[in-house]
């Protein structure tokens, strides 16, 4: 095999070339010659591909099955590495990365219920007690116990949070008044329908699967809270005006009043429920927020529970300090 890799005495470059030397490949490096060292047994070709026509012309009479640019970082170096190796090699692999997919991550990044128990709140310290205790219960042959742990859980009878657990927010959305997100919006949250929920408890009931085991009991779509308020806002048929303060600024100004944050919305909030749809076929997490969100503000206007968001000096204030501040916004 007769490779060619751009770069090539590199973080990554290094460990590639001495791998392909291994697998007893004819391997040509093409660097500035700055870094080091080069690995033994390869041909070594100085250049510098910023020098853009000598790296096109570098390798003009050669062929190659196989070419590795590791260092390639703009489309004009792209273009290059086309120009230069368009009919000169069987295969081209472009070291790219990571960062191409945002900050976007799929549903599948979620924690399952191995992941090690760390709560930052009272309320957590106290539920990972309770749990303690029964577990204790039930292993000196008191029951069977099987744990369920539900994420954000919302629907008829209760409020639609928002990410500050704050009433008047859905009000003020509705009334196209700005609202405010701690952060960059970036962060990740869940919400299931309570029926979605409680599914799983009723079937979990006498299912022997469940004896002995522990689950999220979550819907695993999972949003950014800029889509969270995006879609909550829907279902109000409109969009949501979104600034987005630091966290520690609401903090600074109300620890009190903005304990949801600190306690449970500040952190990413993405459970896997594959155990527990798994061992209980029925519970099939079914309801978008969008449609949950809509017969939760229908159940707090029937109720008269709709809270009216135009009565808090304190939220007024912080939204005028966060337009003076210059504070970045967007409609999600
Ligand atoms: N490390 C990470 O965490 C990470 C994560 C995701 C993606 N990546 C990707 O990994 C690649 C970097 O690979 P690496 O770790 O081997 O690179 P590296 O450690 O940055 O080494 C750079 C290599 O390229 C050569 N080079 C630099 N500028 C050059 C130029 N103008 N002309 C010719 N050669 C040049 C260097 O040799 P000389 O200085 O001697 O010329 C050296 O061999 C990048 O494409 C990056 O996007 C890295």
């Amino acid at each position: 095999m007769k490779v060619l890799v751009v770069g090539g005495t590199g973080v990554i470059s290094t460990a590639l070339t001495r791998l392909l030397v291994a697998r007893g490949a004819n391997v040509t490096l093409f660097n500035r010659g700055r870094t080091g060292p080069t690995v033994r047994g390869v041909r070594q070709v100085t250049g510098d591909r910023d020098d853009r026509e000598a790296f096109v012309a570098a390798f003009a009479n050669e062929t190659f099955d196989v070419v590795y640019d590791m260092i390639c970082l703009s489309p004009e170096q792209a273009e290059d590495t086309a120009r230069a190796f368009r009919g000169r090699c069987q295969q081209l692999v472009l070291c790219s990365s990571a960062v191409v997919y945002g900050s976007r991550l799929p549903p599948h990044v979620l924690v399952d219920e191995t992941q090690p128990l760390e709560p930052v709140s009272p309320y957590g310290h106290a539920k990972l007690a309770c749990e303690r205790t029964l577990e204790q219960a039930a292993a000196s042959g008191a029951f069977w116990l099987t744990i369920a742990r539900a994420g954000h859980t919302y629907g008829p009878g209760g409020p639609m949070d928002d990410q500050l657990g704050n009433d008047g927010t859905w009000d003020r959305v509705a009334r196209g008044l700005p609202v405010l997100v701690a952060g960059d919006g970036l962060g990740l949250w869940q919400s299931t329908h309570r029926d979605d929920c409680a599914a799983f408890f009723a079937y979990a009931g006498l299912n022997p699967r469940t004896f002995g085991q522990t689950y999220n009991a979550v819907r695993d779509e999972t949003f950014t809270w800029r889509e969270y308020y995006r879609e909550v806002a829907r279902a109000l048929d409109t969009r949501a005006k979104v600034i987005f303060v630091p966290r520690g600024w609401l903090l600074a100004q109300s620890p009190e009043r903005f304990s949801f944050l600190d306690e449970i919305s500040g952190h990413h909030g993405a459970y896997s429920s594959a155990k527990a749809r798994a061992h209980v076929p029925e519970f099939q997490p079914r309801i978008g927020l969008e449609a949950g969100a809509r017969e939760t503000f229908a159940d707090l206007r029937a109720r008269g529970a709709w809270p009216d968001g135009t009565t808090d000096q304190q939220y007024e204030r912080l939204v005028d300090r966060a337009i003076s501040l210059g504070l970045p916004s967007e409609e999600a």
